[in-house]
């Protein structure tokens, strides 16, 4: 069965791609997921999510259900939509810039599958993609590849994505804007007419903006966030040296003012996520190229790489040398209600604990082991839950702010482990309540 006209396709079923797409079959609208990875492509068949989000797999499974979402590996089905999300990884190569593989890989092909088409279809850059890549790369691939003139009977736009992992749905259902970077009319009328769609009544503000402009909205957004994160770690690494002194409460004065605000200001051991360091990484590297050096951005990521040290620091405050201590690690997502382990602050500290003398390290995470079985040594011990990743442990390091664990209690803590050390690295408890353990956490001043 063909999509027909109104139908969407996507190419990338990851998590935004994925996201997207199921997002966009549950307002009724006919949408081909398309990847290159076949085992993906089989489990969306049968109507089961690749990855864990929440909210995602009852969504695919009705769409699937419905026809409303089909899955494919040829992306020739995209010529039978009438618009085409591009939604490809775009890692960071060796030296921070940004790799275009897959988006140049897609949008040639595409370009091939459209060549044919007589009516009008619409190419949507949503991947993040440094400024210019919209109009410098993939519109030269797509015109080439599809012999047609851009802005005639193919549209292009660049329209970022700032859903984040953990409420992706919901990001997506309810965004606070949509960002679309066009050159010409046609395509932006296009996409904007697909968002009414999509959203009816309760279409969010759009941005309409030339691709350049849209492709760095992107970049501004993650490295401020990114920076915030940078900043409170940095007053809380002050903090953590006065007696007395807690940079929680510290934000919630901060926060009052309309002109900070409290949100995003959470002292933790530093971001992790498959975006923030690659994006910063990618804007650095292209800022540098045209001759200005980013400091502040810089900053950010240095303050974030040295965060972690900061978490181990508190451990062996607690512990003394680590020969022969068991370290249980609770948390291994990049945050809660996630299995992504990409860039994971977990995996800094764990790396950093491996490069001491001695310990023995036990991890527990509720969604994220088998992704983080792949990306640590063997030498990392995997519990089968919480209680006995503790048993027998010398000192437990909370990285992931998962709600399970915020049940433990202190008394739970004291009956399992070997020796009652708890480092608080995202200040899950009220220090109060843990006051018969020995309690550190980030940003919290020594006890006098
Ligand atoms: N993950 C997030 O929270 C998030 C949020 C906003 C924006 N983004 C951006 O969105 C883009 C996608 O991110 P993601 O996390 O969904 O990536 P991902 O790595 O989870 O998924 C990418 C998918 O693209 C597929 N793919 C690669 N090349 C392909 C090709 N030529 N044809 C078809 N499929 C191909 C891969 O097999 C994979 O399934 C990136 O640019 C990212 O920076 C991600």
């Amino acid at each position: 069965m063909k999509p027909g006209p109104g139908s969407v396709s996507v190419i990338g079923m990851g998590y935004v791609g994925l996201c997207t797409s199921a997002a966009f079959a549950s307002k009724g609208i006919k949408t081909v997921g398309i990847d290159i990875d076949e085992k993906r492509i089989e489990q969306i068949r049968q109507g089961r999510a690749p990855l864990y989000e929440p909210q995602l797999d009852s969504m695919l499974k009705k769409a699937v259900k419905k026809r409303l979402l089909t899955a494919t590996n040829d992306i020739s089905q995209a010529a039978y939509t009438s618009s085409t999300f591009l939604t490809v990884g775009t890692p960071s190569r060796k030296d921070g810039s940004i790799d275009l593989t897959s988006i140049e890989r897609a949008a040639e092909e595409l370009g091939t599958a459209l060549s044919e088409k007589q009516s009008y279809h619409l190419v949507i850059v949503k991947s993040t993609v440094i400024p210019g890549t919209t109009n410098r790369i993939v519109n030269p691939i797509l015109a080439k590849s599809s012999s047609k003139t851009i802005g005639t009977n193919l549209g292009l736009c660049a329209n970022p994505e700032f859903l984040k992992e953990g409420t992706a749905i919901n990001d997506t259902l309810h965004p606070d804007k949509i960002v679309i970077g066009a050159n010409d009319k046609k395509s932006a009328n296009t996409l904007k007419q697909l968002y009414m769609r999509f959203y009816g009544k309760n279409l969010p503000t759009v941005i309409l903006t030339s691709p350049e402009t849209a492709e760095l909205v992107k970049y501004a957004s993650n490295a401020f966030l990114a920076t915030k994160v940078s900043f409170i770690n940095t007053i809380a690494n002050i903090a953590q040296s006065i007696p007395g002194v807690d940079v929680n409460q510290i934000v919630e004065a901060i926060g009052r003012d309309p002109r900070i605000g409290p949100l995003f200001l959470k002292a933790g051991p530093g971001y992790g996520g498959s975006c923030f360091h690659k994006d910063l990484q990618a804007i650095i590297n292209f800022s540098e190229n045209l001759g200005y050096s980013p400091l502040l951005l810089r900053a950010t990521e240095g303050t974030n790489e040295q965060q972690a040290e900061k978490v181990v620091e508190l451990v062996e405050k607690l512990t003394g040398p680590l020969e022969q201590k068991r370290i249980a690690v609770l948390g291994l997502a990049f945050k809660k209600d996630t299995d992504d382990i990409r860039e994971a602050a977990s995996l800094r500290v764990i790396n950093l604990l491996m490069k001491k003398k001695g310990p023995i390290i036990v991890a527990y995470d509720p969604l994220a082991v088998p992704n983080a079985r792949r990306l640590l040594t063997e030498s990392v011990e995997f519990a089968q839950d919480e209680r006995s990743a503790l048993k027998g442990a010398d000192c437990c390091i909370v990285m992931t702010e998962w709600n399970q664990f915020k049940k433990l209690r202190a008394k739970d803590y004291l009956a399992l482990m070997r020796t009652p050390n708890l480092v608080d690295a995202r200040r899950l408890y009220d220090p109060k309540e843990y006051e018969s353990l020995n309690f550190a956490g980030v940003g919290i001043g020594p006890q006098e």
